[in-house]
């Protein structure tokens, strides 16, 4: 779907979600969302927090999964992804605290093993993701998957990729203080979700589109993997969809 603007765009992902969030509750059921950090759905949080704002939509009902965190990584630090949805989401809406579940970037090297597969646990415990909400980066990443991650790859230790630490630079105050590892969930993870939305802005991200939408399926683009799920939409503006 290609909107003339991000705004257009990212209100149509937060109706979607909205909507499920309701039907869910007409039926006394929760739901699960997977959501994602960057700067690309942070305008689909805020229409979600103005929905509850305006509209009484209630996220009593969802749990979240956080598709993934810089490691190492306190909670409380600038750039942390827990910091980054407390701001743009969590602090303003009505969901319980025990429903929320973001990547762990304080555990010790020897614990993250456990912690992923524990994440992965709790997602099929709960019936798996309904909608993944997703960003993509300039290598063609989603979540932290780097070129070479492969297809049925979970939750895991990463190592970010030169690109992705350049393009964080300037949140850390430099590339050398980006960390070098993340916690993410896997490509395998993110393909189970039963409904997923990629969102893109800008032409900055035109030609990666191109290689995700239209280029062969490749570990060397993860995005491009997308392309074999049953339910995927890719939500554009008219920049960022320029090269298709
Ligand atoms: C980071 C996040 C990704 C996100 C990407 C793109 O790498 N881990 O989940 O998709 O940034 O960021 P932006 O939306 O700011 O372009």
């Amino acid at each position: 779907n290609v909107f003339k603007t991000s705004e257009e765009a990212s209100k149509f992902v937060a109706r979607q979600v909205a909507d499920l969030i309701k039907s869910r509750q007409a039926s006394n059921k929760h739901c699960v969302l997977g959501l994602a950090t960057g700067s690309t759905p942070t305008r689909v949080y805020a229409e979600l927090v103005n929905m509850h704002k305006s509209e009484g939509l209630s996220f009593r009902n969802v749990y979240t999964f956080n598709l993934d965190e810089y490691y190492p990584m306190q909670p409380d630090s600038l750039q942390s992804y827990v910091r980054f949805m407390n701001e743009h989401l969590f602090n303003h809406i009505d969901i319980p605290k025990q429903n929320i579940h973001i990547p762990d970037g304080t555990l010790s090297k020897d614990k993250v093993a456990d912690f992923c597969r524990e994440y992965e646990n709790k997602i099929d415990q709960l019936g798996g993701i309904d909608i993944q909400i997703l960003g993509i980066g300039r290598t063609g990443h989603i979540g932290f998957n780097e070129p070479g991650s492969s297809e049925k790859s979970l939750t895991r230790l990463v190592t970010l990729d030169q690109v992705t630490r350049i393009d964080a630079a300037s949140d850390f105050f430099g590339e050398e203080n980006v960390p070098r590892k993340a916690i993410t969930m896997g490509v395998g993870s993110i393909m189970k979700a039963r409904k997923v939305f990629m969102m893109a802005w800008g032409e900055g991200k035109a030609s990666v589109i191109k290689k995700a939408v239209e280029g062969p399926i490749t570990d060397h683009i993860p995005s491009s993997f997308l392309q074999k799920h049953a339910d995927c939409l890719v939500v554009l503006d008219e920049a960022s969809s320029s090269e298709l």
